[in-house]
């Protein structure tokens, strides 16, 4: 991979003397989805796919950006004075978003940037494309400029940069697995403080599996934040009745006795999606530390029948897979992964029913679905790094 990028840096550039590439990672989650914006636990572990960027300082202010995912785009450039969202600035918004948030930190670079990106995480998966990108990002301006910035802050001005450049309101799951990964390790972290610890995740006999449905349906920004509203103002609701920070500070029983505060009956669904995920979660976690695998296969199903039916991000194609892989011997649990309304399940396979699974759900997914699914067998990998 570095060698194609380093490659297409002198093609378009001159020279590709003293260029660096760094990398960042996708994400898949295990589970608690939807928790991270209330106050609630994630288990999230990243992947060995992601952003790779070559990149190189100019004398100038100029900023040169170049995807080999979007050839056609060709090089668009920009300048470190004046950094702004810009529709005709395409992807390249992720990047001069993290670089605008480092500024509003103190944080200014001093001369422009060369860059060339190439990103292997399937475009619309849901496995945090952008995430990685804004990674890479932070991660590349902290080894160039020697910005003194931790992982965890990395991370957190790429959420910033996210919502307030961007204008997609996500919670920290995604930024913080992929500049906090470990290999082999999922990151049971608690959104409420971001106190975390590493969870081993190489299962005994099994595999963890990622579906890619190869859909992304639209609108997918404006509902996530529709649902971000929706549980913000069912937890004011709360506020009302009882002392609570967020959703994520309620255990099912307390919720039970106060979800009558919330005056909606969509509201209600949310914030009981968001109540018991969190619970879901860390019973998990617990679950896989007593190596009761089974336990967290159960809870990953129950994880997906609530986000289909309470939350509402999943959709019909994500049904599909689900459905059928429960149907599958050898399977211990499936369920969506990530913000939804397209994208991937993750699913907790026996290793002698892998190949069973690819072509069972496989074919299903084609006759009842009329697409073709991609399979992947994960790979744990660790956070950004320099190559
Ligand atoms: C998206 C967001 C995350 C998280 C998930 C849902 O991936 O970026 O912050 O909210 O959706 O769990």
């Amino acid at each position: 991979m570095k060698e194609k990028l380093l490659e297409k840096f002198k093609e378009l550039y001159g020279s590709a003397d003293g260029v660096s590439v760094y990398f960042a990672p996708g994400r898949v989650n295990m589970i608690g989805e939807h928790t991270d914006y209330n106050g609630g636990h994630v288990f999230p572990c990243a992947l060995t796919i992601g952003t790779y960027m070559a990149v190189k300082k100019r004398e100038d202010h100029k900023l040169r950006f170049y995807s080999m995912n979007f050839d056609s785009l060709g090089v668009l450039e920009s300048s470190i004075d004046d950094i702004k969202p810009e529709d005709a600035a395409e992807w390249t918004n992720y990047p001069k978003g993290v670089m605008w948030a480092f500024a509003g930190r103190g944080f200014t670079m001093d001369c422009g940037l060369d860059m060339v990106l190439y990103g292997n995480i399937p475009a619309g998966s849901g496995l945090s494309s952008s995430a990685s990108l804004e990674v890479a990002t932070g991660f590349m301006l902290k080894q160039e400029y020697g910005f003194d910035v931790s992982n965890i802050d990395i991370a957190l001005i790429g959420q910033y940069s996210e919502n307030n450049f961007n204008g997609m309101n996500c919670g920290i799951m995604d930024q913080f697995a992929s500049a906090m990964g470990k290999k082999d390790n999922a990151i049971f972290l608690n959104t409420a403080d971001l106190s975390y610890e590493y969870a081993p995740l190489v299962l005994d006999g099994a595999k963890i599996l990622i579906t890619n449905s190869n859909v992304k349906h639209k609108l997918v920004d404006s509902k996530y934040n529709e649902r971000r509203n929706e549980c913000e103002t069912a937890l004011k609701e709360l506020q009302e009745v009882i002392g609570i920070k967020t959703l994520g500070d309620l255990s099912e029983e307390q919720f039970e006795t106060y979800q009558s505060a919330i005056k909606d009956e969509v509201r209600r669904k949310r914030a009981k999606h968001a109540v018991y995920e969190n619970q879901r979660t860390i019973q998990a976690v617990d679950a896989l530390k007593k190596n009761d695998i089974g336990l967290f296969g159960r809870l990953m199903n129950a994880s997906h029948v609530s986000l289909r039916d309470d939350y509402e991000v999943s959709c019909e194609e994500i049904d599909v897979l689900a459905e059928e892989a429960w149907k599958v011997d050898g399977v211990i649990g499936s369920r969506i992964t990530g913000g939804g309304f397209g994208g991937c399940t993750v699913s907790i396979v026996k290793d002698e029913a892998v190949d069973t699974f690819i072509s069972q759900v496989g074919a299903a997914y084609e006759k009842r679905v009329g697409k073709k699914a991609d399979f992947y067998v994960v790979d744990i990998g660790n956070g950004p790094s320099v190559l």
